[in-house]
């Protein structure tokens, strides 16, 4: 009995395991109601479901919205509005005028059965985007649409990525996007933002594509009989297309802002020159380097320090032999009477270390993520065994800038210009989900003991540097910038 029964869901197993995207029967559109600004459809699965990667979602809506003359609204969501959607609250999205589509740059077709559809210039009728040739797929865990393009198409953007400006066409291409922790200068692959919005720079004009989805995606470039195609591979969510006219890419861009926002104004300052290392493991050193600097002329706007100056990589701490909070302020002071400034890293990952105060807090305001059974999950990172602060909560949001606010108190503690977020991509050192915290931190020496010894007595160079440093940049003001290395 148990012997058939083993053998029966194998046999399923092996059925459900035969399904492939390519016999995904595509959508059929109906209902199709064309408004002055816009039009709806429904979109129905097209014949028996492929439930490849989960379930086919059976019905779907369509929506298309003639924003304002520059910019198209395309979105293809589940009926039921059950699929996660990025909220409101982290992109608001741009107010829809509802511009009759006669004044629109832009202009949307769609064909019914199988569905597909195409989005072209009104004026010269030059399409820019068209579905035809692959049926959508929407499932559970997987959505598709591809479009084709010409040949040798000119692709920007769908970063975030360190391959060349313009993206490769010669050969198959995929650009992932998903965050991760990426030292060095790794090519065609995933780094630490993603983008779906690509540029496409054509002969008569230039547009734009963002697909407004946060989650995990190839994005495919192949060549083709007749010229190029550029595929989503999405692991969920829905197709939010927003297309923009341009027609140049000074125009894309400003489209492009005028949807999302624009980011966040930088200060004149962080355009300087900035020195960060990590291993500048004392405060004097940090002192020592930055009148370096002044004693070679070269000018410095913004120290930075690594981790080094935690207790054992813990964030909001200083560790009190190498950074003794006094000295770390006077150097902080120093800067700042010279016109410099000062940015300290901070990583999301908070030790879980009995006795650690920003950890218990944190905790006991329940501002960390969870696991289903409600406890903090855990990882490793830089301190060892580590929570996260869940940064979407209410409670996360008012522990992590109440720990800031007095960590960085410009009276009591100290009075930071900048901080530097690091690992903020959500990197976990643990290398699969067995993965005990406590045990992997202790096999990896993570973190490790300091390796040096405070550096609180001038040594034989550093007299003679601090002397010969005395007399030539004294009439730089950089004297005082070494004069902590005295204990
Ligand atoms: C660009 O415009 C010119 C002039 O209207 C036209 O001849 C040409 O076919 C257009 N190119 C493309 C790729 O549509
Ligand atoms: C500062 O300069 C001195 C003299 O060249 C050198 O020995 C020392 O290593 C430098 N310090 C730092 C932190 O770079």
């Amino acid at each position: 009995m148990i012997k058939a029964l083993g053998a029966s869901l194998f046999l399923l197993l092996s059925v459900a395991h035969a399904a492939e995207v390519s016999d995904c029967p595509g959508y059929k559109a109906s209902l199709v109601k064309k408004t002055d600004s816009g039009l709806t459809a429904d979109l129905k699965l097209a014949g028996k479901s492929c439930d490849v990667y989960g379930d086919d979602i059976r019905d779907l809506k369509l929506i298309v919205e003639y924003q304002i003359d520059s910019r198209l609204h395309v979105l293809i969501q589940d009926a039921a509005e059950q699929v996660f959607q990025i909220q409101e609250d982290l992109i608001p999205r741009p107010p829809a005028s509802k511009k009759p589509a006669a004044h629109s740059k832009l202009k949307f077709d769609l064909t019914e059965s199988p569905f597909s559809s195409t989005v072209s210039r009104r004026d010269t009728k030059e399409v820019l985007f068209d579905t035809s040739s692959d049926k959508l797929i929407f499932e559970s865990q997987y959505v598709y649409l591809g479009t084709s393009l010409p040949e040798s198409p000119n692709l920007y953007g769908l970063g975030e990525h360190l391959d060349a400006f313009r993206l490769i066409t010669d050969q198959d291409y995929s650009r992932t996007m998903w965050n991760r922790e990426s030292p060095f200068l790794p090519r065609k692959t995933n780094l630490y933002g993603s983008q779906p919005m690509y540029i496409e720079h054509r002969e008569n004009g230039t547009h734009g594509v963002l697909l407004l989805n946060s989650n995990g995606m190839d994005v495919k470039l192949s060549k083709t009989d007749n010229g190029h195609s550029l595929a989503y591979n999405i692991i969920g969510g829905v197709l939010d297309f927003y297309f923009f006219a341009g027609p140049d890419p000074v125009e894309v861009s400003k489209q492009h802002a005028q949807a999302l926002g624009l980011p966040a104004m930088m200060p004149y300052w962080s355009l300087g020159y900035q020195q960060a290392k990590y291993g500048y493991w004392d405060v004097n050193i940090l002192a020592e380097m930055t009148a370096n600097y002044s004693t070679a002329n070269i000018p410095l706007e913004v120290v930075w320090a690594d981790i080094d100056y935690m207790h054992y990589r813990k964030d909001f701490t200083l560790d009190p032999d190498r950074f003794p909070l006094w000295k770390t302020r006077e150097l902080v002071d120093t800067l700042h009477k010279r016109n410099q400034k000062f940015v300290m890293m901070l990583d999301p990952c908070i030790s879980t270390d009995q006795g650690y105060d920003s950890y218990s807090r944190g905790h006991e305001q329940g501002a960390f993520l969870k696991t289903k059974d409600g406890s903090d999950y855990r990882g490793v990172q830089w301190a060892g065994a580590v929570a996260w602060p869940d940064y979407q909560s209410k409670e996360g949001l008012s522990w992590w800038s109440s720990e800031i606010k007095s960590f960085f108190d410009a009276g009591t503690g100290v009075n930071v210009d900048g901080i530097w977020n690091d690992m903020n991509e959500g990197s976990n050192f643990c290398p699969d989900t067995t993965c005990n915290p406590e045990q992997h931190a202790k096999d990896t020496n993570t973190p490790p003991e300091p390796s040096n010894p405070p550096r609180n007595r001038i040594t034989y160079e550093a007299r003679v540097f601090f002397s010969m440093t005395k007399v030539i940049i004294f009439p730089h003001h950089s004297y005082q910038g070494i004069i902590i290395i005295v204990p």
